[in-house]
């Protein structure tokens, strides 16, 4: 059976913390699905049309990923894809808390689901996406922390 992984988040914007993620576990399944959260009750700066179109402008090789958005239940959208796994990225102490509840939540909802943690990298470790929306709003320059299309973006929002 194929090894197939959901790897959800808002991804707005996407930045290097969770490409160096995605680059992370494509050995480790057969396919993942890379699954931007259309939530209507969040407010996004991105639609999530862009932030898939954003995605998929910065995975160099995209073999075996795919990026499409998702409403509703995480663990409803793994089974609709035939996920086994869900993948979270661990940035500090204060993720764990979160991630906790998640993972048990889900696992209530659906059993037969694992979700996979690994440990992000520590050059990105203090990243988010809302602390580079705010550097680069502010004028701010963000080397080696999101993709340069990325910025590009961003810049435009911001204009
Ligand atoms: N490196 C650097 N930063 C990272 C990172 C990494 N590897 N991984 C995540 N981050 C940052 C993100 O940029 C984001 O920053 P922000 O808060 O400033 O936007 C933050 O960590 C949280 O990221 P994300 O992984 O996108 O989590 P989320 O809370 O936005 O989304 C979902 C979590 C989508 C998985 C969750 O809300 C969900 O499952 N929703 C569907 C509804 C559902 O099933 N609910 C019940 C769940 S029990």
């Amino acid at each position: 059976m194929a090894k197939i992984a959901i790897y959800p988040g808002s991804f707005d914007p996407i930045t290097n913390g969770h490409l160096d993620i995605i680059k992370r576990i494509k050995f480790l399944f057969d396919k993942i699905v890379i699954a931007v959260n259309d939530n209507p009750l969040k407010s996004f700066l991105f639609t999530a049309s862009e932030r898939v179109e954003m995605i998929k402008e910065v995975l160099n090789d995209s073999s075996g990923i795919e990026v499409e958005s998702f409403r509703g239940l995480l663990v409803r959208y793994a089974e609709k894809r035939g996920a086994r796994f869900i993948v979270r990225g661990l940035r500090a102490l204060s993720d764990f808390e979160y991630e906790f509840q998640m993972d048990l939540m889900n696992r209530k909802l659906n059993p037969q689901i694992e979700t996979v943690y690994l440990m992000t990298r520590q050059s990105y470790s203090y990243l988010s996406s809302s602390i580079i929306k705010e550097i680069i709003k502010l004028g701010g320059d963000t080397p080696s922390l999101i993709p340069d299309s990325v910025k590009k973006r961003l810049q435009e929002k911001f204009n």
